[in-house]
């Protein structure tokens, strides 16, 4: 992913393009015809205030003009000023008519894009997540969406009706007065926009300068605080004062030329606003001398001015939060632009498995360039079989189980299961033939119930009871005194690591898939219940492909076929008699542990 950091302007403005037509494609969803409607309204409601809005100074006007000594008739000019109340509350009722008819919309958009990102995440391939901190996601989606709930009521609430106005303004002006009036408008508008970005831009740097001295001087006490106690061994109060004092410096005259160069900017909008109403009040002016224009004329332009650059007083604060919020849904948009690694080919079809036969056929694979992990390894799992894998901590036992749960793509080589090449069938299917127990376990913060049932959500009771059983964790579960709605803590933190390790076997056994993958599953058992489990997992993979990664050896004798892998290579393979027979790296492994076993077999006699 290319960093923002090194975006050329170009392609930061590129970003922001790129990043507004996927927004509008939330804002404008072809299959809800109800919200399309809903933005109809509210455009139409956006408009209609502003027409009525840029009408008022012309009701003004008639009320000045009705006012004039020259022709009075002393009659008040009553509708005039019902009229205008009328005109000032429709515009406020319009606009709120606008938001009530479009938060729905926006708000849908803001959903549509979190469930975007959120299932694209779970596209992406394992790779990018272990590469990620999940904090640091969840922040960028959080910023995105603060984000974008600002770009859009600003663009929608502040940007586009001043824009409206202002061309409704200079046609209006164009007709009561003369072209000379809109130039001078415009100009003025053009000025004042283009002086507020360049002198925000200049500003942004204060601001940041400010925030990193702020962020300094708080880390700067909140380390002396919690070093409490050092501070006191070596009397050093007085040196941390001085330390958090330089830091408040700092940051004191970063605010200082912060709040100065707000004031320049206030000024200079000042300034122009006021040059622009006096050249147009001048015109004014010598136009009602003239006789060509009344009072209520130099009124209404007068008006006008001030009506056009009211909301352009925030426009500073609204660049400046408008860019941020750009740049934070740029980070998010180009988060979605990312493609997984593992990709289903176009047109793949779901696996269609026929007793499960795996073929690993050359398969060649690295995690990184710099280090191949699997070399040159071949096997045939026949349709029922369970083939064990042994071998030195490190050796890729767990990256073969990857690679056949497709979490990646081999480099060189294929892998079949019934003569069907993952790569060119649907992840989801090689997955939900596929069942996992991990070495090492994490569960939901949920209960151990939710936790099991997750191999097949919608299982009933007694078939979670019956798995729960298969993993000889029910006796566990019995004891405890929610029973199977007891709350696993965090990762699964408040349970052992072989109670884990047998809610992964029950939930596995729950999804009853053909196909098993057991890594180390009972590794963290002691023996005698790993011993109880293991008939269970061999009562479960009896008729189905298994995969067992296995450290001891005793509990793999049985396997149809035992691959030693050592250095990512096959470097023995057959079977258990087999492999004692030709006393090679098997056997001396076999008889390393077999001694061990008699070893605390004999410390067990004499204890
Ligand atoms: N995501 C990864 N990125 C880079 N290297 C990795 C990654 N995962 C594993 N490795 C490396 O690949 C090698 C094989 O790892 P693997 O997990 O397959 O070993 P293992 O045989 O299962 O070992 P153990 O018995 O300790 O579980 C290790 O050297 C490991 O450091
Ligand atoms: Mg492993």
């Amino acid at each position: 992913m290319r960093s923002m950091i090194d975006a050329t302007p170009t392609d930061e403005e590129q970003n922001h393009w790129q990043t507004l037509r996927t927004l509008s494609g939330h804002l404008w969803p072809g299959d809800r015809k109800d919200l399309q409607l809903r933005v109809i309204v509210a455009l139409v409601c956006l408009v209609g205030a502003r027409l009525v809005s840029v009408y008022i100074p012309v009701i003004y006007k008639d009320a000045v003009d009705a006012l004039s000594p020259k022709d009075m008739a002393l009659v008040l000019p009553l509708a005039v000023i019902v009229s205008y109340g009328l005109a000032r509350l429709s515009t406020t009722i319009l606009g709120e008519l606008r938001d009530f008819v479009f938060v729905r919309v926006s708000q849908h958009a803001q959903r549509g894009v979190a469930l975007n990102t959120f299932k694209h995440l779970h596209h992406l391939s394992l790779r990018f997540h272990l590469d990620r901190q999940t904090g640091g996601l969840s922040r960028v989606i959080e910023r995105a969406l603060r984000g974008m709930q600002f770009v859009l009521s600003f663009m929608l609430f502040n940007i586009l009706p001043t824009m409206i106005e202002l061309v409704l303004v200079m046609a209006i002006l164009s007709y009561y007065f003369d072209y000379r009036y809109p130039i001078v408008t415009g100009s003025t508008v053009v000025i004042y926009i283009a002086f507020t970005f360049i002198v925000t831009e200049w500003r942004l740097k204060f601001r940041k300068e400010m925030n990193d001295k702020d962020s300094a001087a708080n880390t700067k006490a909140i380390d002396s605080l919690l070093n409490f106690e050092t501070v006191k061994y070596f009397s050093n109060e007085n040196h941390e004062y001085a330390r958090y004092d330089a830091s408040l410096a700092g940051y004191e005259s970063a605010a200082v030329k912060s709040q100065r160069s707000l004031s320049i900017l206030n000024v200079g909008q000042a300034t122009i606003i006021s040059a622009g109403v006096v050249i147009l009040m001048y015109m004014a002016a010598s136009g009602v001398v003239a006789g060509d224009l009344s009072i209520g004329d130099f009124v209404m332009a007068n008006t006008y001015m001030m009506q056009l650059f009211m909301p352009l007083n925030f426009l500073g604060f609204v660049y400046r939060e408008m860019k941020r919020g750009f740049i934070d849904m740029d980070k998010l948009f180009e988060l979605l632009h990312v493609d997984a690694e593992v990709q289903d080919a176009p047109e793949s079809e779901g696996l269609a498995v026929d007793g499960g036969r795996i073929e690993f056929d050359h398969v060649t694979f690295a995690y990184n360039d710099d280090r191949t992990i699997l070399d040159d390894v071949s096997f045939v799992a026949e349709a029922g079989q369970t083939v064990a894998i042994v071998g030195p901590s490190g050796s890729g036992k767990s990256t073969v189980a990857r690679l056949l749960f497709r979490f990646y793509d081999p480099q060189g080589g294929a892998i079949r299961i019934d003569g069907q090449d993952l790569k060119s069938v649907t992840q989801a299917s090689v997955r939900s033939n596929i069942g996992v127990v991990p070495q090492d376990t994490v569960l939901f913060n949920d209960s151990i119930g939710y936790n099991i049932e997750y191999g097949r959500p919608g299982a009933s009771e007694e078939e979670i009871a019956h798995a729960a059983k298969m993993a000889q964790i029910q006796g566990f579960i019995a004891d405890l005194s929610e029973g199977f709605d007891t709350p696993v803590g965090e990762r699964g933190l408040k349970l052992s690591g072989g109670e884990k390790q047998r809610v992964a076997i029950a939930r596995t056994i729950l999804k009853d898939p053909p196909i098993l993958i057991l890594d180390e599953a009972t590794s963290a058992l002691d023996t005698h219940t790993e011993q109880e489990i293991q008939q269970s997992l061999d009562e479960v993979s009896r008729g189905r492909t298994t995969v067992v990664v296995a450290h001891r050896l005793s509990t793999i004798v049985d396997a149809d076929l035992i691959l030693v892998l050592d250095g990512g290579r096959i470097v023995e393979q057959g079977t258990h008699a087999e492999l004692v027979a030709a006393a090679g790296a098997y056997f001396s492994m076999w008889h390393q542990q077999q001694r061990v076993q008699e070893v605390q077999a004999q410390l067990r006699e004499i204890a």
